[in-house]
Parts: structure tokens; sequence; C-alpha cells
């Protein structure tokens, strides 16, 4: 069967466009890694691909309240250019990691230890939430508003999560609206509220006195 016009148009679109398509991660870099600036190359050793900022972790009780422990590119260099990096979350009873995305990545959560609820919505707005028991991988895509919640009644929870990025970057929703200093009759209107109820919002992220 011939090809129209069209159809070949489309052929070549679909051609050009799957290379792009499997860039996802950082921009490659044309070294095996990236020296930082100012470090001498001839004296980088095993040291500078190894981070140790995880250990505290392994025999610390846990924590009090929701916590992230990370490994970015700002914690360790040597994950510059390399399209990767890790987040430890720990997870009271009962707390919750809220609503944010990240806008550089998708994530592949771990849970490790303990039960989750988790959650995203899509850009046509339906809602994905499952479960998760100890052992179980749950994958959030790239820029989507998820969270985590701890529904256990008295244990914590642990998971770990990576990341198609070196910085894949976060933005919390309830922080970015209501502690940002974004107009209060601007977030009235956008939340089909009163100013007073804003108000009464960004109190709760004022810094505390
Ligand atoms: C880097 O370190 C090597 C080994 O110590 C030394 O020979 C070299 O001069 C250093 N290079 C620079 C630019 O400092
Ligand atoms: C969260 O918990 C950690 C460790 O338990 C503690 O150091 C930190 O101050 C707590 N943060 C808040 C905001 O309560």
């Amino acid at each position: 069967m011939a090809l129209t016009v069209k159809q070949r148009f489309f052929l070549a679109i679909l051609v050009l466009a799957f290379p792009l398509s499997a860039i996802s991660g950082d921009p490659d870099i044309l070294s095996d890694f990236v020296v930082p600036i100012g470090v001498n190359a001839t004296l980088l050793g095993g040291n500078f691909f190894t981070y140790t900022g995880m250990r505290p972790l392994i025999n610390s009780d846990p924590p009090t309240n929701f916590t992230v422990t990370k490994a970015t590119m700002a914690e360790f260099p040597a994950l510059n250019g390399q399209s990767v990096s890790y987040a430890v979350l720990e997870y009271p009873a009962g707390s919750v990691n809220p609503p944010h995305t990240h806008p550089r990545a998708a994530e592949l959560l771990f849970l490790t230890y303990g039960i989750l609820e988790v959650g995203f919505v899509d850009t046509t707005s339906k809602l994905f939430t499952q479960i998760l028991q100890a052992g179980d991988i749950f994958v959030f895509p790239k820029g989507l508003v998820h969270y985590q919640f701890n529904c256990a009644e008295s244990d914590f929870a642990v998971a770990v999560s990576a990341f198609g990025s070196a910085a894949a970057g976060t933005v919390s929703v309830p922080s970015t609206v209501f502690a940002t200093n974004i107009d209060d009759e601007i977030l009235a209107k956008s939340f089909k509220t009163d100013v007073q109820t804003i108000q009464k919002l960004k109190a709760g992220f004022a810094p505390k006195a």
C-alpha cells in the first residue's frame, strides 16, 4: 500500500521525534563524568564517586516527623551529568508528604518498610492511588502532582526513591501557593473562596516565632 503525502509526513515526524523522546534524562555530557571546577582531576579517586551521607540513617531511630534525606547533585557532585539521584523518605505513623511535583524527573519509589498510601493526578485530573506494602515499587510520572501518606496506626514507613535526573527539583503545592506572597484576592478568586479563608491558610505557613 502506497503512503499518502500526509502519511509520509507523519512517519517522518515520528522518526524524527523518537530519538528526542528517548532523551528523557538530563542533557548528555561529552565526558565520562564531570570534574567539579577547581578540582584536580588526576587527584580524583573512589571517594568522589561515594556518598556516605545516608550512613546515619541505617542504625538511627525513626524520626518523629516526615523526613527526606537526598542524594542529588547538590549533596553528591559526582551525579552531575549522570541523570540519576536518590532520596530516602521516612514517615512516622499518620504523616504525609504533601502534594508536590518534580519538574525534571519521574520518581520510582521502592517501599522498604511499612505501608504507604500513594497517589498522583494526571493532566486530565484523573487521580491514581494505591496502598503499597513493603517490597512494592510505584512510579510517579514526571512532572505530575503526587503525595504519600503513612496510613498505619502506629508503625513508621521507609521508602527509597530514585529519580531520572541528578537535580529533579521539588515544587510543593501548599507552600508554593500559600507561602510565596501571591496576592490574597488572586488566590481567593482562584480557589473560589474569600480572602479570610486564604489568610487562614497562609497563616499555617508563616514562619514560627
Ligand atoms: C594535578 O595533580 C597532579 C598530581 O599531584 C600534578 O602533577 C598536577 O600538576 C596537578 N595539576 C594542576 C593543574 O594543578
Ligand atoms: C523532625 O524530626 C527531626 C528528627 O526527629 C528533628 O531533628 C527536627 O527538628 C524535626 N522537625 C520539625 C519541624 O519538627
